[in-house]
This record gives C-alpha cells, sequence and structure tokens, in this order.
C-alpha cells in the first residue's frame, strides 16, 4: 500500500528519528507500534514528563520524576518510576543527544473499552524518546520578548496531573499560532490568568513578582519551582497569587516558564505592550538566574 502524505516516514529529515525506547526496547521512534485499544489512545488515559538535556544530562530530573511520580498515584497507574529513570538515563546516553527533550509517557495500558478503569489488572505501555535541539527553539525571542494572546480556560478540574488529556491546550495553542502569537494565556471565567497553553506565567509589579499559587487549577511548572528558588536567592519578593486579567496592564513584566521556554518574557498581551514592551529587568534578572543554575549544575556534574 503507498504510504500517505502524512506518513511516520516522513515526519523527521533523515538521520534525526528520536531513539526511542519502548517498553524496555530501543528502536528509533517511528517504529513503535501501539494497540488502538490502548486507553491513551481511546480516554487519553495516560501521564506524561518532558525534561530538558542540556550537555548531555537530564535538567532537574529528580523533580520531574516526583511529579511522575504523583500523576502516577494521582491516576492509579502503577508504575515503577526509578526503574523508569534508569531506563531513561541509558536512553538518553545511547541516543548521544546533546541539546534536546526527553519525552517520557506512560498508559494505563491496553483493554477492552470501558470508561471504567479495567478490573483486571493491565500492563502500562511505556514510552521514552530523545529529541535532539539543533538550537534553543525560542532563541529568536530572547531579547524582544514573546507576543501572547488570552484564551478562555476550559480545562478539566484537574490541570495538576501531567496527563495527556490536552485538547483544550491544543486549542489554546491554535489560537495563538492563528494570531501569530508564541503562545497563549488561560483565563477563567471569573477573570484569573492561571498558566499558559504549556507554560506558566508570572508578573512583576514595583519589583515584586506575582505567580498562581499551585493547586488543582495549573501545573505544578518544574521551571516555575526552580524560578521560585531563584527568585528568593535573589532576593526578589515574591507573592503567590493569581494575576487577574482586569489588572493586566497594570504589570511592569509578564514571563512565561517552561521545560522548552525557560525563562521568556512576555512584550504583548492581545497586541497591547506589557510595561516597556521588551524583557524587563526583573525578567533578565531571573533568566540570567536560570542560566547561571544550568552553568552551576552542569559543573559540578562533571
Ligand atoms: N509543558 N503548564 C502546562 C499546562 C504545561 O504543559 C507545562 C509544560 C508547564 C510548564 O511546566 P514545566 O516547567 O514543568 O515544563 C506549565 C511541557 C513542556 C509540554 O507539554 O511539552
Amino acid at each position: 500500500m503507498a504510504l500517505a502524505e502524512n506518513s511516520e516516514s516522513n515526519l523527521f529529515p533523515e538521520n534525526a528519528v528520536p531513539l526511542a525506547n519502548w517498553n524496555g526496547q530501543e528502536m528509533p521512534l517511528d517504529e513503535v507500534r501501539v494497540s488502538v485499544l490502548d486507553r491513551a489512545f481511546l480516554f487519553g488515559d495516560a501521564v506524561y514528563e518532558a525534561l530538558r538535556v542540556y550537555a548531555g544530562k537530564a535538567w532537574l530530573c529528580a523533580e520531574h520524576m516526583a511529579r511522575l511520580q504523583r500523576s502516577l498515584q494521582d491516576m492509579q497507574i502503577e508504575c515503577e518510576t526509578d526503574r523508569l529513570r534508569e531506563r531513561m538515563l541509558a536512553t538518553l546516553e545511547h541516543s548521544g543527544v546533546k541539546d534536546g527533550l526527553i519525552y517520557m509517557q506512560i498508559t494505563r495500558g491496553v483493554a477492552a473499552r470501558t470508561h471504567y478503569f479495567p478490573p483486571q489488572p493491565t500492563t502500562p505501555n511505556e514510552l521514552i524518546y530523545v529529541q535532539k535541539f539543533d538550537s534553543d527553539p525560542y532563541a529568536h525571542l530572547r531579547e524582544a520578548g514573546a507576543a501572547v494572546v488570552t484564551f478562555p480556560d476550559f480545562r478539566w478540574g484537574r490541570r495538576d496531573i501531567k496527563s495527556v488529556n490536552l485538547l483544550a491546550n491544543c486549542f489554546a495553542a491554535q489560537a495563538a499560532r492563528e494570531a501569530d502569537c508564541t503562545e497563549a494565556i488561560l483565563v477563567t471565567p471569573d477573570g484569573r490568568l492561571t498558566e499558559g497553553s504549556h507554560t506558566n506565567l508570572f508578573g512583576v509589579k514595583n519589583g515584586q513578582v506575582m505567580t498562581s499559587p499551585n493547586g488543582h487549577h495549573i501545573l505544578p511548572g518544574i521551571t516555575r519551582g526552580l524560578v521560585l528558588r531563584l527568585a528568593e536567592r535573589a532576593s526578589v519578593p515574591v507573592i503567590e497569587e493569581p494575576l487577574l486579567a482586569e489588572k493586566l496592564q497594570d504589570v511592569d513584566e509578564l514571563f512565561l516558564t517552561g521545560t522548552t521556554t525557560e525563562v521568556l518574557a512576555v512584550s504583548s498581551v492581545d497586541g497591547n505592550s506589557i510595561g516597556t514592551g521588551t524583557c524587563g529587568p526583573v525578567t533578565e534578572k531571573l533568566c540570567q538566574a536560570y542560566k547561571d543554575s544550568v552553568a552551576e549544575w552542569l559543573e559540578a556534574s562533571m
């Protein structure tokens, strides 16, 4: 049979197919095959993690593994995270990737389709793959900042679980793309800015950093956690309170954090400039603190 235009064989440029580990077996990512009865395919019944790789090492590995364990527990999926961690690190090493991203997904496994969890124990399907970055995907925005749009937050009530149920996030990211923007900031019906489609959100007012507190309404971002620690270390005051849509024009600076985004200034929201419309001094300070912290960690792990 002829391969369709969007066949997996066309998804990656030659020699750039990520190395995958599928249930303990290494293979090119485009050779992994999964049953249509996998509950991730039928229900989005799976959790995932995405980790940044710098100099061939997995950044903030312990934090990501701890969050994965919490997601698995909350979803009642049985999976040994120490074993996964070892497998992930071995796959990273075998991939030879120095700068990139590790994606890890654990599904509840294959079962006859019922909405309730399968009564007979299933074997989780475990996917890991390592994707190479040729350069920082946000390099062109680091100084100028990113334009973002607002979008209604109509996601489910357990956004703290890192599940692959990301359709509302995809809608938001698509709205950003259609507006030629980098990210969409999600707004609840009562006007709170929760986070981005795949980032956490921070504001700065009179030198004080503000961000939504952790809870069921946002993902407890690993980069968010690091930035809060870095702010404390740099004596930048932080208040964990939700940012409000109606106060957006009053903030001096706005920035996003995330595994691939790192710390990224926001230049405008829905076409309205934020502060000076470029990367402000507090954001700049935290960007530098992030870079320093990666450098310190790499030096310490040599
Ligand atoms: N997304 N909020 C949401 C909804 C996210 O999906 C992400 C990460 C973040 C930032 O979390 P962290 O700092 O742990 O990366 C916040 C990943 C990168 C993704 O979906 O690919």
